[in-house]
């Protein structure tokens, strides 16, 4: 089997810093090495000792470059690549104006692949290994980003978008279709090689009853299956939930009624909850998706961080393009440090990369597996230059601990700041473009 030793600064994570003190599961080494065997990683510690006791390791020596374990977008819309940072619109007026007419697009196989391929080079160059995406109605669009991951052997979450109501005619689907089309791709592709489904309602609003209830019995049927929508993003969107479901307790209480609330279930945003929905989402164990950069671009509101981790809600980090303003999940730490602060919390450094790679994976039910720097993880790995731009290469040079050091490329980094990526043990060629190794 393949050996690689990879060296340079190191830090990987053993516990949640929001439960512990970020000090005492955060795992920091100037000259680490992680020593990667076949598709995993084996061993991370002390990069001289490895060096030693594996020379037959084939070595890439990062220097002063930081070693993490990779990115893990825990929602986002490859559809949305192309219109991303499109003016002026909230969400609803975002949706029909922007949104549902490129969506209509994936009618075409081709342009779904093409988008597809072009959407995961981005996230790689961007130091992104997983993602998590919703697709478009069209069963080929989920097709196409499942088997563009599988030849860049990347480990991805989709799933086909289902919508019966409130969308244009040529983006609706039916109740029965959705339930047949999503079982016929779940059997397709859910744990082949490294994809898993997602079950998929965009949102209660776009869903009849009789829709969620299908997709329901669906996750019923296959409850090693993830699902994904949209939570209380919107203060007129809630208000239309309440239109539409009049006998809903909550915006919660839409999916929950149906079938739609559990332990592997994923709701993005989840701004402006109801005491409930906070105590419902933290009994059954479900993930909340924050997406900051979205939150700020459409104008959705403050995910308030500190109380939903108080409360003992499990939550990943996502980017949302092309709600999102970015594809770069440094830029989304950046923007989850600024809401932080608006709601009068400063997440620390250590807060935001466990968010970026441990949180996300755990909110995907993949701890362990993906975005965990440590013995028996897949070997997806960023490598990150903490002086990638004159303006952060003067900032980090006066750091004095690690810290200081990773947080200038938090704030103002990007893809830039991608130096290498690593795929299931294997070294990336695409996002190479800047070798300093
Ligand atoms: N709610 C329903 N659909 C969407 C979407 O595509 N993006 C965002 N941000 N919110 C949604
Ligand atoms: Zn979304």
């Amino acid at each position: 089997m393949k050996k690689h030793l990879l060296l340079g600064q190191t830090l990987g994570f053993s516990g949640d810093p929001f439960i512990n003190d970020w000090a005492d599961v955060a795992h920091y080494a100037r000259h680490g090495g992680v020593l990667i065997e076949g598709t995993k990683i084996s061993v991370v510690g002390d990069g001289a000792t490895l060096r030693q006791r594996h020379p037959d390791a084939i070595v890439t020596d990062y220097g002063a470059a930081l070693i993490s374990a990779g990115f893990v977008d825990a929602h986002m819309h490859y559809p949305q690549t192309g219109m991303i940072a499109s003016w002026g619109k909230q969400l609803i007026e975002w949706l029909n104006t922007y949104t549902f007419p490129e969506e209509a697009r994936f009618a075409d196989p081709a342009y779904a692949q093409d988008v597809a391929g072009r959407t995961l080079d981005l996230a790689l160059a961007h130091g992104t290994t997983t993602l998590t995406s919703f697709c478009t109605i069209h069963p080929a669009s989920v097709d196409a980003l499942f088997a563009a991951a599988a030849t860049r052997n990347m480990a991805v979450v989709a799933g086909k978008t289902c919508m019966d109501r409130n969308a244009p005619d040529d983006l609706r689907d039916t109740a029965q279709s959705a339930y047949d089309d999503s079982r016929r791709l779940l059997e397709a592709w859910h744990c082949k090689g490294r994809a898993t489904y997602a079950i998929t309602p965009r949102f209660s609003p776009t869903s009849t009853p009789a829709q969620l209830e299908a997709l329901g019995v669906l996750w019923a049927e296959n409850p090693t299956c993830l699902m994904q929508t949209h939570l209380s993003e919107q203060h007129p969107e809630i208000a239309w939930v309440k239109n539409l479901f009049p006998t809903a307790r909550d915006y919660l209480d839409t999916y929950e009624a149906y079938g739609l609330l559990g332990e592997r279930g994923l709701y993005g945003h989840a701004i402006h909850l109801e005491p409930r929905e906070t105590l419902r989402l933290a009994e059954v164990g479900a993930a909340v998706i924050h997406c900051p950069t979205s939150n700020a671009f459409i104008g959705s509101g403050l995910f308030d961080m500190m109380g939903l981790a108080t409360a003992g809600l499990c939550i990943g980090l996502a980017t949302d393009t092309g709600g999102g303003s970015s594809f770069s999940m440094l830029r989304t730490m950046a923007a989850a440090y600024e809401i932080g602060q608006l709601r009068g919390a400063a997440l620390h450094p250590a807060q935001l990369m466990w968010l970026a790679t441990e949180g996300s994976a755990k909110a995907l039910h993949m701890s362990g597996e993906i975005g965990h720097l440590g013995a028996g993880g897949m070997a997806d790995i960023v490598i990150l230059d903490l002086a990638s731009t004159p303006a952060i290469a003067q900032r980090s040079a006066r750091a004095d601990d690690i810290w200081d050091a990773v947080f200038p490329t938090i704030m103002m980094g990007d893809d830039r700041a991608v130096q290498d990526v690593w795929i299931a043990g294997r070294r990336c060629a695409q996002p190479a473009k800047n070798p300093k190794a």
